[in-house]
Formats: structure tokens, sequence, C-alpha cells
């Protein structure tokens, strides 16, 4: 098994960055004692979900009314492919994606309707997903922001809005591949807003050639079709390392805005690239 785990592309505050590197070095031995691809970046993830200093699970960004709702979907290569949007009271938003895949007539959930397919299977929780940290970074701006006029909010939103550290993996087994991404989504992002994550060529994307999972700004990744602009760079004969870099760059060109990719091809041959200023990741190999 060869398996990659990101924790997100952004401004990793640099006091976090050793914890955060030791929970996903630690991400990554979880999911390489797996013996399945999508076993394997399933349980990575949820290392990842369950950790707070993580837009992730428990930890996720809160959204400007001050709920967490949050995204995730996985991917095989065989094009079998889950996910759910704007879920709630889920603290692992990702097996509920895999369970989407493959016990329900649909690719995508959202909302309501993820919650409730969540609870019906168990995967719901009374929990409070909201870290302190979270919930310190909502206070700080809710008093700015609540009470202006909707323009003037959507104006002031615009300016604030932040948070690229969606997590991933993709896993190889010398045979197969899945990909997987879970996300809180932007900081204080709009009641509705739907983000790359979850959808199936943004935010993940696997298939015969390659597995993918991004992370940075969704508006930007899904305009770009990221996960699957990388994978045609691999199917076209090039490395995942060539196929990163030229997906990154192509972000960059046509939007100029920032994200970060991995990627692990049928060879197992592993690429990463990111325009940011940061992005953790870690590689390991059975
Ligand atoms: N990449 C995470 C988001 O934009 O929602």
């Amino acid at each position: 098994m060869k398996i990659v785990v990101h924790g997100g592309a952004g401004k990793i505050p640099i006091e976090d960055q050793p914890d955060r590197k030791a929970v996903i070095d630690e991400a990554a031995e979880v999911g390489l004692a797996e013996d399945a691809p999508l076993e394997a970046v399933l349980a990575a993830i949820e290392v990842l979900e369950d950790d707070p200093l993580f837009n992730a699970g428990y930890g996720g960004n809160l959204q400007l009314d001050g709920e967490v709702r949050l995204d995730a979907a996985v991917m095989k290569d065989d094009l079998s492919a889950g996910g759910v949007i704007n879920v709630e009271q889920v603290k692992h938003p990702t097996a509920v994606a895999r369970k989407v895949m493959e016990d329900s007539p649909h690719v995508l959930l959202q909302c309501e309707g993820a919650t409730e397919f969540a609870d019906q299977f168990g995967m719901t929780t009374t929990e409070d997903l909201k870290s302190s940290k979270a919930s310190e970074r909502w206070e700080e701006i809710s008093a700015e922001v609540h009470g202006l006029p909707y323009a003037e909010k959507l104006a002031k939103l615009a300016e604030m809005i932040e948070g690229h550290d969606t997590v991933g993996a993709v896993a190889w087994d010398g045979e197969n591949m899945a990909a997987g991404t879970s996300t809180g989504g932007l900081r204080y992002q709009m009641f509705g807003r739907v983000g790359d994550s979850p959808i199936i060529g943004s935010g993940v994307y696997c298939n015969e050639y390659a597995a993918v999972s991004t992370t940075g700004m969704g508006e930007a990744i899904i305009r770009v079709n990221l996960a699957r602009e990388l994978v045609y760079h691999v199917e076209r004969g090039e490395s995942p390392q060539d196929g990163a870099e030229k997906s990154i760059e192509r972000l960059k060109a046509s939007t100029n805005s920032q994200a970060g990719v991995i990627a692990i091809d049928r060879q197992g041959r592993v690429g990463s690239a990111y325009n940011t200023r940061d992005m953790q990741y870690s590689v390991k190999e059975t």
C-alpha cells in the first residue's frame, strides 16, 4: 500500500505546523494499515476529522450563521463516487460520503437530505462539533458583520472569507486507487454555499489512471475542475508530479487563485504541488 495524505493548503500558523505534521504522519500510518485503497483513505481522513487542528469533522469552520456544516467526497478508480454537501451533526462526513456511494442510488446528497441519510445509518452525533478555536474565531467576526444590511454584509464577507485547510488522501495498493477529501469549507461562508471538495472532478477525482485530492479556494478549483485537470495530464502520459505542477499553474494563470493538490497514479507514482505559502502532506509506503 502507498498513501499520500494532506492537511490543507494555505497559511498554516507556524506554531501549529509541527503538531499538525505529526497528526498527518499518524493519519498516513493509520491508512497504511488498511488492506484496500478506499479503506486506507477513509481511515487516514478520519484521524484528521477527529483533530480540531484541521478544518474537517470536529473543529470544522463555522459558517456565517455560526453553524458547522461539512462537505466530503470519495471516489474509486472504477468511477464509483459519493459525496455530502453541508451535512450537519456528523463527525466523519467522509464515511457518510462512502455510504452514499455504496448504499444510495445517488452520487451527491446535500443539506437536510444528507443529514437525514446519515441519521438513518446511525452516523449522526449529538456531540458539539464546534471546537473552542473555531468558535473564538467566529465570535471575533460576528460582532463586525451581524446587523449589517445584506449587501454590506456580503461585501464585508468577501474581504474576510478564508480557510484553505481542507484535508484529503489518495491511496494505491499496487492495483487499485481511491481518493477522498473532507472540509468545513471556507471560514464564514454563506449558508447554502457549495465548495469544491464534494464536487467530483474539482475536490476529488479518481479513474483508472490516477487519484487526486485538492485543497484551496473552492470558487477557483470548481471553475478549472482542478482534480480532473491533473488526471488529464496523467492520461496523456505525464507523471503525477508534472500533472500536479501544471494543474496548479493553470489554476493560477486562469483564476489568479491558490490551491494545492496531491496525486497517485496506477504505477504508484506520487505528485504534489501548491501555490499557497504552505501545504503539509505525508507519503508512506509499506
Ligand atoms: N476547498 C475548500 C472549500 O473551498 O470549500
